[in-house]
């Protein structure tokens, strides 16, 4: 994305009379441990035909730099798995593939980041529709203050569905495997569900406006192990018709669920490549170190 294609409503650059005062933050990391994985062709993996992709993706909060040039490529209908310490950027990586980061005013990114090869941050695209087609599931459970039925029309009617309206909630809570538990309840508010509950209720509410990506940041971080059990068979399910891209802490989750996991440290991606791989015989140290929670 070049300077001249950022709009209004996009992830902005500061100014360019602002832009030219503004210093990357200096980083105070030693050159070896920020080194990621430019230049190290022997772990870029390269999918064809990949419904996300990044290519030397920059993203800064102000002057520092907190996203350095990632490249990276996320497979269509499988799970990718973003694993790394606190801070180290999943959640700002994540957040850049449905343009979420625009609401930071401070944010603003360099390089590209393609949806079936768009680029979704082009001004002629429209981030309400990127966020219908890539779907977002946050850690903590968000179910609006309504009912159920309405939390998962809330899109639906959003995007003016003209439809039966009942049909496609019916159906996105079956497929996210909440059905049996509300159907007899659809018009009581969605607080009264359980922790485990809402975040499947969440899951509905994006599945229900037929994305073609769910992003899932810590999407079981605040549920129980038999909760967070239902989430994981759900995404294997839901990876049949979906891309399925999920930040965890939670090796053994990401171990478990990933077809493919991604290991990033302090704003770079080290390693990428199959699961089983990353965590049997990785390649880079630091990788090895950190699922074997030596260190982060
Ligand atoms: N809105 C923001 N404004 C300024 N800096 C931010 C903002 N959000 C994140 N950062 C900084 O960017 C860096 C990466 O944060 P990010 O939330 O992406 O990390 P993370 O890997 O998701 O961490 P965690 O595992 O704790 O969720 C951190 O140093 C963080 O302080
Ligand atoms: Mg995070």
């Amino acid at each position: 994305m070049s300077q001249d294609r950022v709009t209004d409503v996009g992830m902005r650059k500061p100014q360019s009379a602002l832009a030219q005062k503004l210093e990357p933050a200096r980083s105070l990391v030693p050159e070896h441990v920020e080194h990621g994985l430019e230049g190290d062709p022997r772990n870029i993996m390269v999918h064809e035909d990949p419904v996300l992709e990044t290519r030397d993706l920059s993203i800064y909060y102000g002057s520092a730099k907190t996203i350095h040039n990632i490249s990276i490529t996320i497979p269509r209908q499988h799970i990718t798995a973003l694993i790394g310490p606190s801070g180290s950027g999943k959640s700002t990586l994540i957040r850049a593939f449905n343009r979420m980061n625009d609401v930071i005013p401070i944010a603003w990114c360099e390089g590209d980041v393609l949806f079936n090869g768009e680029d979704v941050y082009d001004p002629v695209v429209d981030p309400v529709e990127v966020r219908r087609r890539i779907g977002m599931v946050f850690q903590k459970p968000n179910p609006f203050p309504k009912s159920i039925f309405d939390n998962v029309a809330f899109g639906l009617r959003i995007n003016r569905y003209t439809g039966d309206l009942a049909e496609r909630v019916e159906r996105a809570l079956r497929v996210a495997a909440l059905w049996d538990e509300v159907k007899d309840r659809l018009k009581d508010n969605a607080f009264g569900l359980s922790g485990g509950q809402q975040q499947r209720l969440c899951i509905a509410r994006a599945l229900a406006v037929e994305p073609d990506v769910i992003l899932m940041d810590e999407p079981a971080s605040a549920l129980d192990p038999i909760a967070t059990g239902r989430i994981e068979d759900l995404m294997h399910e839901l990876k049949k018709h979906y891309t399925i891209v999920i930040v965890t802490h939670n090796m053994q989750q990401a171990a478990r669920v990933a077809d493919y996991t991604a290991f990033m440290n302090l704003g770079r991606l080290i390693e990428y490549g199959d699961t089983q791989k990353i965590f049997t015989s990785p390649d880079d140290p630091r990788t090895e170190a950190y699922i074997t929670g030596r260190f982060g």
